[in-house]
């Protein structure tokens, strides 16, 4: 399939390059979609800029004649029928059917797909969800989490190989006081697996004696130093830690389909560090203040810490060596850190560093920093609380509404519990529970349950806030995917209910070609459901997942206009039976659940077929 805002800008942006040479840089040729379909389907309103770039030059040429030539030496293409100039010079381009006919039959025969990404195909690591050992994780990681797995769908969609990161906090100085509090509480740890169940609270216990006790805390030192330098024993206190906490994450990880992430912790880095220093310190850019070390990266008004005065390494070090380790072992060509936006200027300092170190150009590669707002309550009321980083402190915010009664912030998993309730009452409501088998209601409670969870982050433009309200998510008469999931089990019944199979739609696809598009209904659908790869490539660039919901949204209504108009299936009003199939309109209602399949995989949603 074509992006064909992209072709036709091309297309336009060659004609205006030939047409008027004078204009010696490539002009940025804007090319929209049509505000309105009665002119036409795309426009391009270059000409009015163009008339004054050419005044600027002493060439007096009205935006009128402008349009003209740029119509007039416009290359041939199959997918331009025509073009007319409106008012002063505005281009309306109308589609050729035959292209459009031809780019639906390609959905409906191969299912959703785009060139490469601007032709070239590069490994990506994207370091997403990075919660932290022996901490509870929060919604924050939760939307790293979720936002972090669909742009990873993205990039796989697009045919980039993709490395999915869980830089988890597994490395610091807390390490030393929780294996300290482990070998205290259970001397046997090495014969047998400790039962720290509630790990949150270990952590307490632990923090709380290294506060107290001078001497637990000298203790704790000391086992900090024995963890880093690799003592058999106090690496596998730290890997039973590390497990019971691995495997909470997983359950998190299960219950949303999280697959493929490769855990990576700091702890990984360790190694590498002392070189990474040692490169850096060599090419100047150290400096020592109070017994510390520092970097200022260029446009940056902190410094980076990269040694302690006590001669320990930091979360900035760490980063460091993580993001060389990234460009010359894993051989990245885009790097994506997906966390709070509250860590976008650690980004940006670690990102200046590693460029002006030499290790990458943004012309090769491209590194970005996709940060995302806090979650707020209902009430709008924040809570904060201030999450202990292994090395620096970070201000989350947290739901107030899943606060436990002692204060606690809840866990996710009961966060997710609750949405399976919410939405397993919802679909009692609705008496679903009398026409589903047993299996099929459950699958609809965890579509609906989880794609809402995840729709209601992806939706909402990630720089911003975003109040999480169970209540918001799984009405199904907005912006949800309660609403989309129903769309889409409607579509698909409407097959069902005309009786045609798979194989014969599969089969009159490959004739379609020739699908009439006589309804303006059918040409409205039929044009929407081609601009998918335009949107795709569009959330591509910007990393904004919430464009590509308002598409899926937007398709929804799209297509509900069609069906309002559109018989597909006639039957006889008194004896119900079928009178007429419309097997071109059954295509378009097919075409619609291919795109709307593909969107969904992206988002991270699983649909169901019956709910
Ligand atoms: N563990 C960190 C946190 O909870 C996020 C790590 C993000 N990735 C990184 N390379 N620093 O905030």
């Amino acid at each position: 399939m074509l992006n064909v805002v992209q072709e036709l800008t091309n297309l336009f942006q060659c004609s205006i390059t030939s047409s008027f040479s004078s204009l010696k840089q490539k002009f940025p040729v804007s090319v929209t979609l049509n505000q309105n379909e009665k002119f036409g389907d795309y426009q391009c309103n270059s000409a009015m800029a163009i008339t004054g770039l050419l005044k600027a030059q002493g060439v007096k040429m009205p935006p009128r004649q402008i349009a003209e030539t740029i119509v007039k030496n416009l290359p041939e293409s199959d997918f331009v029928e025509s073009c007319n100039i409106a008012g002063p010079g505005f281009i309306n381009i109308r589609l050729n059917m035959n292209f459009l006919k031809r780019a639906l039959s390609d959905v409906l025969v191969n299912g959703v797909r785009t060139h490469h990404a601007k032709g070239c195909c590069k490994k990506v690591v994207i370091d997403y969800s990075s919660p932290n050992i022996a901490k509870e994780m929060h919604v924050g990681h939760l939307r790293s989490t979720i936002i972090g797995d669909c742009i990873a769908n993205l990039f796989e969609f697009f045919g980039h190989e993709v490395k999915r990161l869980n830089h988890v906090g597994d490395w610091g100085t807390q390490f030393g006081m929780l294996i300290a509090h482990l070998t205290d509480m259970f001397p046997n740890y090495k014969e047998e697996s400790p039962p720290i169940s509630d790990l949150q609270a270990f952590y307490k216990q632990s923090k709380k004696r290294f506060d107290d006790d001078p001497e637990f805390k000298k203790r704790a030192y000391s086992c900090v130093v024995k963890l880093q330098s690799g003592d058999p024993d106090f690496i596998k206190a730290w890997n039973l830690i590390c497990d019971v906490s691995r495997k909470e994450f997983q359950l998190i990880y299960n219950r949303l389909k999280i697959g493929n992430l490769i855990e990576r912790g700091e702890s990984f880095y360790h190694n590498l560090m002392p070189k990474v220093l040692d490169e850096i310190d060599k090419s100047g850019l150290i400096v020592v203040e109070d017994g510390r070390k520092l970097v200022f990266p260029e446009g940056s008004q902190f410094p980076l810490t990269v040694v302690k005065s006590d001669g320990g390494y930091t979360y900035d070090t760490s980063d460091l060596a993580c993001i060389k380790q990234r460009i010359y072992d894993e051989k990245g060509g885009i790097l994506i850190y997906v966390t709070d936006s509250g860590q976008q200027s650690h980004f940006k300092a670690i990102y200046s560093v590693a460029e002006k170190m030499g290790w990458y150009n943004k012309a090769n590669t491209r590194v970005e920093h996709v940060g995302f707002g806090v979650v707020l309550g209902e009430d709008r009321e924040l809570e904060s609380f201030t999450q202990n980083h292994s090395y620096f402190s970070l201000s989350i915010l947290m739901v107030k509404k899943f606060k436990t009664r002692s204060g606690d912030t809840v866990r996710l998993v009961d966060l997710l519990d609750e949405g399976m309730k919410r939405c397993r009452d919802k679909l009692m409501e609705k008496g679903r529970d009398k026409e589903l088998s047993v299996e099929e209601f459950e699958a609809a409670q965890e579509s609906v349950a989880y794609g809402c969870i995840k729709y209601a982050d992806l939706s909402h433009n990630r720089i911003n806030d975003y109040i999480f309200s169970f209540d918001k998510m799984l009405d199904d008469r907005g912006n949800t995917a309660a609403y989309l999931l129903y769309a889409y089990t409607r579509i698909k019944s409407i097959a069902r209910v005309a009786k045609v199979s798979t194989e014969e739609l599969r089969a009159a696809a490959k004739y379609s070609n020739s699908l009439p598009l006589d309804h303006p209904k059918e040409l409205k659908l039929a044009k929407f459901l081609i601009r998918v790869p335009e949107v795709l490539e569009r959330v591509c660039d910007d990393l904004t997942p919430h464009t590509l919901c308002d598409y899926l949204y937007e398709l929804a209504s799209v297509f509900t206009e069609f069906y309002d108009n559109c018989y597909c299936v006639e039957k006889d009003r008194t004896t119900g039976e079928i009178k007429k199939i419309h097997t071109h309109r059954l295509l378009l209602c097919d075409a619609t659940v291919a795109v709307m399949d593909q969107c969904f995989k992206i988002l991270g949603i699983t649909p169901v077929h019956k709910m």
